[in-house]
């Protein structure tokens, strides 16, 4: 390739006055002249933080990268974007996704980068980045950052996330003292990486994978196994070829491609949140993906990977399995085997010779752990646009259900009655929480699985039909109806919901149902106002103001599509 055709020509190509000032700076680092005649010049996007937890190990990653980059001939320039914590960060990190990948693509654009390398991990941290740089389109691929190693305490396995949802029940019901939690909290977190259930990052690595943005195998490597240093270097290697072979991004994400990733998700039980970050991403690169897909692609894929919140073991047994593209081999009847990913092969070829060393972890295709275990897409009175369950993750006997609506108008006003002692709940109650959606809250927080009241728990139940607006963790289950659209705060039918009207799901037959005739729910719509905005100023306001709906995958209205790598107007 000459020089000319690398997009960092145009930054440091030429022999004018703003190329000697686009090099001269740069060259405070140290860099030869060699490395600015010719060299693709790679962005390593850099998500670390300190207040990211789970990508607290990517600033030596970067390095590593950078490695690989240089082998292969490149120029490796590492930068950051905004990262986003999911247990730190307040109200919730949803509400920053769409900032994150406005950063992203801004970053990219602006800066004289011919491809990228996305280093990544928590569970934003990988659709925010992906969004923003399918809006740029240059060769990109992903380096996931791993997941942890299995948590332990007490000679028991225990997975990032499902403490969390015991933890009432281990206060209230077990009697776990202070101590007994301070154990916990170390013995879930015992090195780098993500949770390693299979929650949402473990999930976004497998999308990204599945997609055929990594090197084959890539997500389920621990972040502490020596084999992932490895695959961040060969990574390295390879985007300066796919700049050199030009293999941009919309060149991989084909509509196959996100066929694949739906069935994917369906077999190794995925996240629910899955659905709305590969939605927000189709819609990104120009592809209109609509939530009934996720259904009909999905709905019908049995479940083959045993991991947790849907099955018994974590990421590291799933790696020593064979990890992804064992489940890609086993998904070959129904998968769209050609399709292309970053190494230049396509993903049939990647997994052809992927061997099952456990098939307790991963069963085979023939012999499932469930027969059917993708996302249902629920539609409804109650959900004009569409609302979402994993059935996997919910109590059989509660997938068809009447109970009576136990209503809380906020997550606040949840927390303040739950435990009332005369709050009128039983087992056949069904949990409705309004004001969690995009806008309500803002920001969709992980709230929709609802801690159930403490006087059920003693008497032995463990799950209730519970429906929100919000989303729910990846690492949690239960018989939780999600991403309710229209939501509430937008007047949805949900908002009309009184205590004591029945509700009716009936995942079979696809329905959610608010059982009160057209005349009253015509009278509560038009005596509805609007909640007040929850802010007046600054990005929380345009998300407000511009924020989607759930099933459209909750960007942003006017960062739907990209504008490419372009720059309209010159450094002067
Ligand atoms: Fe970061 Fe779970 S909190 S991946």
């Amino acid at each position: 390739m000459s020089d000319k055709k690398l997009r960092s020509y145009e930054w440091f190509g030429k022999n004018d006055k703003m190329g000697f000032v686009h090099r001269s700076w740069l060259r405070n680092q140290g860099y030869p002249n060699d490395y600015f005649s010719g060299r693709p010049v790679i962005g390593i996007c850099n998500t670390w933080s300190e207040l990211t937890p789970c990508n607290g190990h990517l600033r030596d990653f970067a390095e590593i990268v950078k490695r690989g980059v240089i082998e292969a001939g490149g120029f490796p320039l590492e930068f950051p974007v905004t990262s986003l914590g999911e247990t730190i960060m307040k109200p919730t990190t949803m509400l920053f996704r769409n900032l994150a990948a406005m950063d992203t693509e801004e970053s990219i654009r602006a800066n004289p980068l011919d491809g990228i390398v996305l280093l990544t991990g928590c569970d934003k941290t990988t659709p925010s980045t992906l969004m923003g740089a399918c809006s740029v389109d240059l060769p990109t691929i992903v380096v996931p950052g791993g997941p942890m190693l299995n948590g332990r305490f007490r000679g028991e396995c225990l997975g990032s996330g499902s403490f969390n949802w015991l933890h009432k029940e281990m206060q209230t019901v077990e009697n776990y003292t202070e101590e007994d939690i301070r154990e916990v909290e170390i013995g879930v977190a015992r090195s780098a990486g993500h949770c390693m259930t299979m929650g949402t990052a473990s999930t976004m690595a497998c999308m990204v994978e599945a997609l055929g943005l990594t090197l084959p195998g890539a997500a389920a490597i621990p972040a502490v196994d020596s084999r992932k240093k490895v695959m961040a270097q060969l990574s390295g290697r390879r985007i300066v070829e796919m700049v050199r072979e030009d293999l941009k991004l919309s060149k991989i994400l084909t509509r196959e491609a996100f066929e694949n990733a739906i069935k994917v998700n369906a077999a190794i039980g995925g996240s629910t949140n899955f659905v709305i970050h590969l939605t927000a991403i189709a819609h990104r690169i120009g592809l209109d993906l609509n939530l009934e897909a996720f259904d009909t692609l999905g709905s019908q894929i049995p479940l083959l990977v045993n991991l947790k919140p849907s099955g018994k073991y974590l990421m590291e047994e799933f790696y020593y399995a064979g990890g992804l593209p064992v489940v890609i081999k086993e998904l070959a009847p129904v998968l769209h085997n050609d399709a292309l990913t970053v190494n230049g092969s396509s993903i049939g070829d990647n997994s052809g010779k992927a061997q099952c060393y456990n098939e307790e972890v991963i069963t085979p295709f023939a012999t499932p752990l469930q027969e059917k275990a993708g996302i249902v897409v629920l539609k409804g009175n109650l959900c004009e646009n569409g609302a979402i369950i994993k059935p996997s993750a919910a109590t059989p006997a509660l997938l068809q259900h009447r109970g009576k609506a136990v209503v809380f108008e906020s997550i606040e006003d949840y927390h303040s009655r739950i435990d009332a002692p005369e709050l009128e709940v039983d087992e056949n109650s069904v949990l409705v929480l309004k004001g969690v959606g995009p806008v309500g809250y803002p920001g969709m927080p992980e709230v929709g699985n609802v801690d159930l009241p403490e006087k059920l728990l003693r008497k032995g139940i463990r799950d209730l039909v519970r429906i929100s607006d919000g989303r729910m963790s990846g690492t949690a289950a239960g018989t939780v109806v999600l991403h309710v659209s229209p939501e509430s705060a937008v007047g949805g039918t949900l908002a009309m919901v009184q205590n004591g009207d029945i509700i009716e799901l009936d995942v079979p037959a696809r329905r959610l149902h608010l059982d009160i005739s057209e005349a009253e729910l015509t009278r509560r719509k038009a005596a509805w106002t609007p909640p007040a905005p929850r802010a007046t100023r600054g990005y929380v306001k345009m998300y407000i103001d511009h924020v989607e709906q759930a099933d459209r995958g909750a960007d942003l209205d006017f960062l739907k599509g990209g504008s490419g790598a372009e720059v309209s107007r010159d450094l002067h």
